[in-house]
């Protein structure tokens, strides 16, 4: 579903993703682990093309996200649904609408978009509401629930979509533990009944080993990990967070499962 070799981006002189090679199969529930400023958004800005690697490969959902042609672009951004850590959903709009949202790549005003949406579009966003147990609250003001039910509103309107990637960017950082975790069972519960790819960035190595059916880890814009939960050991994980010297050049990509791909097999001394 996505496959990346040699991704690198810089901002000015400052190379923030240094070499990336990764590949993701269909329905996998990756976690991306990395220490604030690892470049965790930014791979994931990359993959969904909302910002234009410096150069490599980078494919998702058959579509060249290095492609900044606006079509291309339109197209990809169809196929893969972002969900933020502060849940960006509109608060004075109804959860249905909210939800319903998904339905559209791209809108010019709320007006014309309101007026968009068939009885099939309704259908398929109370289904996606009842994915997230909140199909009870689709006549609500969006602002009349708490902060892990909008997050949850955030994951039926990515559903609405019908994506076949969905990037998490940290979509737990804001909320409690219990919250959190019933949060990643609906993500997950996404990639294991609908297939999706869920790309899922967190800082909290527990949820990683519990919901992840695959961790990286990204430490100075390069890959220091990649393997199951039960591989990532305080070793590894001192790979990953290490001290900031250490996060500034990291050591090479440890394997910690055959999930790693051939090239960065290839890239160990
Ligand atoms: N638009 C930008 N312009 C310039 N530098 C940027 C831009 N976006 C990110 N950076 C820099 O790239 C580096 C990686 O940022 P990124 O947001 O990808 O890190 P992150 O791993 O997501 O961190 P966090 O855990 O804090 O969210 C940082 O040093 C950041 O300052
Ligand atoms: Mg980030």
């Amino acid at each position: 579903m996505i496959h990346i070799r040699a991704l690198c981006k810089q901002y000015g002189s400052q190379a923030v993703l240094r070499g990336i090679d990764l590949d993701v199969p269909a329905g996998q529930f990756l976690v991306v682990l990395g220490p604030s400023g690892a470049g965790k958004s930014t791979l994931l800005r990359c993959i969904n093309g909302l910002v234009q690697a410096s150069s490599g490969q980078l494919q998702v959902a058959g579509f060249d996200a290095t492609d900044s042609r606006a079509r291309q672009v339109r197209q990809l951004r169809r196929e893969v649904a972002m969900i933020f850590q502060h849940h960006n959903v509109v608060p004075r709009l109804s959860v249905l609408k909210n939800t319903l949202t998904g339905r559209l790549g791209h809108v010019s005003t709320l007006a014309s978009m309101l007026q968009l949406f068939s009885r099939r579009d309704v259908a398929l966003a109370m289904e996606c509401l009842r994915r997230v147990e909140l199909d009870h609250k689709a006549d609500q003001r969006t602002d009349a629930l708490s902060g892990g039910q909008r997050q949850r509103v955030g994951i039926a309107r990515a559903l609405a979509q019908q994506p076949q990637v969905i990037l998490a960017d940290e979509p737990v950082a804001s909320l409690d533990p219990k919250t959190s975790r019933l949060v990643l069972h609906y993500l997950r519960a996404a990639s294991r009944e609908l297939g999706i790819t869920v790309i899922c960035n967190l800082h909290q190595v527990d949820y990683a080993r519990e919901f992840g059916d695959r961790i990286v880890g990204l430490a100075g814009g390069q890959l220091v990990f990649d393997g199951s939960g039960d591989a990532l050991d305080e070793h590894h994980l001192n790979r990953i967070y290490g001290a900031p010297e250490q996060a500034a050049t990291p050591t090479p990509v440890t394997t910690a499962s055959s999930t790693l791909s051939p090239s960065l097999q290839g890239a160990l001394p």
